[in-house]
């Protein structure tokens, strides 16, 4: 713990280790394309994702505005403001702007990161301060999200990747397990896990990373329910296409209904429809045990509904995530505050894809629910809301535009997502009918 209690990012806040931050998602942004030729750096592989160079410049961009003109230091200019406005030109809309080549892309997010790791060593000091006087650089705060927003669009880049149609081979393949094989060893441990009834503390005040949108801390009394100790597998979702599900309205919600019939929609998307599945351009054979990707929201509802249960409320999801009923308090991550690491989740694009369920016994929570932080973003139940307090920081766009029933929330992190997005209180969001993201769930029910 840090002064006033903040959880500090501790030996993080130093120049040195913020501009490592800095480094490491640059690089893994570049790593991600360099097996990407010219044209399908340019192409776009599906209207519901930009070309990927897009994503590269934009990511520079942004640092541009918040780690330089934000801070006061000389930006490398408003010029590329407009192109990379995520707010100005809508996903489908972007292969039609004057884009930077991949060349000038890499020049200009280059020309940014050395300014902002220059302005960085003036601010210094000012960044160790938790309780600084600019609200922007207190604990790196401005630091932090840049990092995770360079990571949140490689994974977005990663699901790109996975639509294009042609086989992805990563350049660099020398990290620990990434692709090792998926052992067929089954999950023997519980099914579910009992949530005793009670006041938990959902949010953070004190997490000094933490998006606007996990802010303030707040008690919520939820009352008891079990949940499933881990994400529904390929298995489980196979029988509930095999009995029918997607061919009884029963089990979908009305929008859903409509949705599965308008689109076709037979089984997750990717799925071959002979046991087998398509991953980075390459047929495979479904993994049985892995959690189940590329369902929307309508799906999960509806398989929830077959399994005589119902997708968690977001409260529910932290809850079991989080809450350590016999200390009274709330974990940073599901086993504790210590970082996340192999031993204890999936998670960074360590392996390329999900780990068979209960592969992380280490990572359980307090309550006994396993992979609450990587491998799949779960669906929960719950409409993407503010928290009572809550106040938009430091820009409406990031949380605030999005507030409303259109989006659902997920929580957990993916196989893809770096840990610096992977705590217990991170809110992801999107549409109910999209699939492309690296999102399963897992399914709840009220408790005794
Ligand atoms: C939090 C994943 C929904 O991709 O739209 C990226 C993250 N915000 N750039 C998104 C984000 C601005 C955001 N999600
Ligand atoms: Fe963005």
């Amino acid at each position: 713990m840090g002064v006033n209690g903040r959880l500090s990012v501790a030996d993080e806040r130093s120049v040195e280790a913020v501009a490592a931050r800095l480094t490491s998602a640059r690089r893994r942004s570049l790593d991600l394309l360099d097996p990407v030729d010219e044209p399908d750096l340019l192409r776009q592989h599906s209207p519901l994702m930009s070309p990927l160079v897009w994503d590269l410049a934009h990511v520079g961009n942004y640092e541009d505005l918040w780690l330089l003109r934000a801070l006061g230091a000389a930006g490398v200019g408003p010029q590329h403001d407009d192109v990379y406005d995520a707010f100005r030109h809508p996903r489908q809309n972007r292969p039609a702007l004057p884009l930077l080549g991949p060349g000038p892309a890499r020049r200009y997010i280059d020309e940014v990161r050395d300014r902002a790791i220059e302005h960085l060593a003036r601010v210094g000091q000012a960044c160790l301060d938790p309780d600084g006087p600019e609200p922007l650089l207190a604990d790196a705060f401005v630091y932090g999200m840049v990092v995770q927003h360079e990571h949140q669009h490689a994974e977005t880049m990663l699901a790109t990747l996975q639509l294009r149609d042609a086989v992805y081979e990563p350049a660099h393949q020398d990290r620990p397990g990434l692709l090792a094989a998926v052992s067929a060893d089954a999950y023997t441990g519980q099914a579910e896990v009992l949530v005793e009834g009670g006041p938990f503390v959902m949010g953070t005040d004190t997490e000094s990373w933490a998006y606007d949108n996990e802010r303030p801390a707040h008690v919520v009394d939820v009352p008891a329910f079990w949940i499933d100790a881990t994400p529904v597998t390929n298995a489980a979702y196979a029988e509930f296409v095999e009995a029918g599900g997607y061919e009884r309205p029963d089990l979908w919600t009305d929008e859903g209904w409509k949705w599965r019939q308008s689109e076709g929609l037979v089984g997750p998307q990717f799925w071959t429809g002979d046991g087998g599945r398509i991953r980075f351009g390459r047929r495979e054979a479904l993994a049985p045990d892995e959690p189940v990707q590329h369902v929307c929201w309508y799906e999960a509802d509806a398989f929830a509904r077959f399994a005589g249960k119902r997708l968690p409320t977001e409260a529910e999801w932290e809850k079991a995530a989080s809450w350590d009923p016999a200390t009274g308090r709330k974990r940073r991550y599901p086993w504790g505050d210590a970082p996340p690491d192999g031993e204890r989740a999936n998670a960074g694009q360590r392996r390329f894809g999900p780990s068979r369920v209960g592969a992380h016994p280490q990572g359980a929570s307090a309550v006994g629910c396993l992979a609450m932080a990587g491998d799949v973003w779960e669906w929960t139940a719950s409409s993407f809301d503010p928290y009572p307090g809550f106040r938009s920081f430091p820009y409406r766009e990031y949380s605030e535009v999005f507030f409303g029933a259109d989006y659902k929330v997920l929580r957990g992190g993916s196989w893809a997502t770096d840990p610096s997005a992977l705590r217990t209180t991170f809110r992801n969001w999107d549409y109910p009918i999209r699939r492309q993201i690296f999102a399963g769930f897992r399914c709840a029910r009220d408790g005794a």
